[in-house]
């Protein structure tokens, strides 16, 4: 989803390098700067190639313009991806040097690209950059950061939940609900945590078995991957990976409620479009997903307390709202109506 196909290039800019020090290839995707300056994580991640890793970054990087311009954000899109060849063994010693050539890379930008955590990355990897470059979010707190930017991801998804409980269900209340969450990193842990909690019955799932011992320990029920995302369920939470959703699993889908923090999880726009078509209410991963750098920019750029950077987090949940209902009184999906209101005020900028 979300990469313009048109033969023209959509990006602003697009910078590729292999690593100095790694001798990784390295990519700085800058979408739009439509709105100011391009933030975006840095993902460290595995590819069959680098030009894998490159597509991953420019459709990362478009997905910032929309999840910054959606949530009301002067900031633009952009991202880096540290692109890792599947038979390579990451040792701690090419991952720093892969941090100390990332870091170096969003020096170069001069305060045109900022970076921060995303996939495959931490808050102490971010130290590791910031001896490189200023332009890093989320250090640890004893640095000076606001730490791991999971936390207020997981509570805008579930803001973005409750709202689309409450347009389908009628309520807001997880209570009772079965929720399948497909990926149990940071962020997919958090949202298990926070269902279970609001007493849903909830299972999960990761391609990672060792999270199956943490998460029986936890008291979740367990999943295996290739059952998940068809497993039957009130609320599907896609938290891994993007590319999850497409043309194919759409008809086997038994949930009528998606949400989640995934980025990219249609393989294209169309998809929203079968979604709709059964019946499924999908809200847009940008729009759900935009906690963590709502609130890091909140606290790192405007000096908010932690209090008040949450309030903003969970002004997601209105804005899920609103969208429904304009899907709704419009005909639209909830895809073109987020699409529309990013477009409205990249337009205006
Ligand atoms: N990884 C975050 C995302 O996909 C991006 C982020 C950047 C978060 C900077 C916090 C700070 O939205």
């Amino acid at each position: 989803m979300l990469l313009d196909r048109s033969p023209e290039l959509a990006h602003e800019q697009v910078t590729i390098r292999r690593g100095p020090r790694s001798g990784l290839p390295l990519v700085i995707a800058i979408h739009s700067r439509a709105l100011g300056p391009a933030v975006g994580g840095c993902r460290l991640r595995r590819y069959p190639d680098w030009p894998a890793g490159l597509t991953d970054a420019l459709r990362l990087s478009e997905a910032m313009t929309y999840k910054c311009a959606a949530a009301g954000l002067s900031f633009g899109g952009g991202k880096s991806v540290i692109v890792l060849d599947e038979r390579v063994e990451l040792t701690a010693a090419l991952r720093a040097a892969a941090l100390a050539d990332i870091g170096e890379f969003v020096a170069t930008f001069d305060g045109g690209y900022l970076t921060g955590p995303d996939v495959g990355t931490g808050p102490d990897d971010m130290a590791v950059l910031r001896r490189h470059t200023p332009h890093v979010f989320c250090l640890p707190e004893e640095q000076g950061g606001t730490g791991s930017s999971s936390g207020p991801t997981a509570i805008g998804v579930l803001a973005a939940l409750r709202a689309g409980a409450r347009q389908v269900f009628g309520t807001e209340s997880v209570a009772g609900r079965t929720v399948v969450v497909v990926g149990f990193g940071s962020v997919g842990g958090r949202i298990a945590a926070g269902l279970a909690a609001g007493g849903a019955h909830v299972l999960v799932s990761d391609v990672d078995r060792v999270k199956r011992e943490i998460a029986i320990g936890q008291g979740l029920a367990w999943l295996e991957p290739d059952q998940a995302m068809t497993a039957p369920a009130d609320i599907l939470v896609p938290a891994a990976i993007g590319g999850v959703l497409d043309a194919h699993i759409v008809p086997a889908l038994r949930a009528p409620l998606v949400v989640g923090p995934a980025n990219n999880q249609l393989t294209d726009d169309a998809v929203a479009d079968a979604l709709a078509g059964r019946g499924i209410t999908w809200i847009p991963d940008f729009v759900a997903s935009a906690g963590g750098v709502v609130y890091t920019l909140g606290r790192e750029i405007e000096a908010l307390t932690h209090d008040t950077a949450v309030k903003r987090v969970e002004d997601i949940g209105n804005t899920v709202r609103d969208l429904l209902v304009r899907a709704e009184t419009n005909r639209s999906t909830p895809l073109g109506e987020a699409l529309d209101l990013a477009r409205r005020r990249l337009d205006a900028a």
